[in-house]
């Protein structure tokens, strides 16, 4: 089941994060994740089981982060909580963008099998936990293709 985000979700959500990111966002960075943007979770068996955090801006929408628990990877959670997710955003926006590290083939694998195309490349966007910097992707859905097609 996919749902918005609560408060008594945050420590939840939080303790996912921290197990897969390695520069985690806070449980106070959650809080206001909560308040300000499209922030859903996915439950199994009434527990969360990951979160996607979407930022709706005027006809254009960022994904600004989503994870599956790692117990949980691998069983399409990701990929129904993301399109559920964009589903839900209120502002039917025509395009939405991310940006990814260049290492994070089953995120990137994941938006493409989603709908999303590399645009762009950032470099040295990201830190390493060594002091080094990783590369951005870029990617962009186009949310129009489906209604563009029927005039193909
Ligand atoms: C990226 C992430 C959300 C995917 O969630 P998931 O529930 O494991 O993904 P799904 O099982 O729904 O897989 C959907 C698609 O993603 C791709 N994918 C998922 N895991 C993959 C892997 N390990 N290697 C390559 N592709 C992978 C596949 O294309 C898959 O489709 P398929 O099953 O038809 O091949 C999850 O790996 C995660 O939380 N990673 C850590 C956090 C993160 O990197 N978030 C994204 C950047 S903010």
């Amino acid at each position: 089941m996919i749902r918005l985000m609560n408060n008594t979700d945050v420590r939840s959500v939080t303790n996912i994060e921290y197990k897969v990111q390695t520069h985690p966002w806070t449980m106070k960075q959650f809080e206001e994740a909560v308040q300000t943007y499209q922030s859903t979770v996915i439950e199994e068996d009434g527990k969360v089981i990951g979160f996607c955090i979407l930022q709706p801006v005027l006809d254009e929408a960022n994904l600004l982060l989503m994870a599956v628990d790692p117990d949980f990877q691998g069983k399409g959670y990701g990929y129904k909580l993301l399109e559920e997710s964009i589903n839900l955003l209120k502002n039917s926006p025509v395009q939405i963008f991310l940006e990814v590290r260049e290492s994070n083939v089953a995120a990137i694998a994941l938006y493409e099998k989603a709908g999303f195309h590399q645009i762009d490349l950032r470099k040295n966007y990201y830190p390493n936990p060594d002091g080094s910097r990783e590369h951005a992707v870029i990617m962009v859905k186009s949310c129009s293709d489906d209604f563009a097609s029927l005039f193909k």
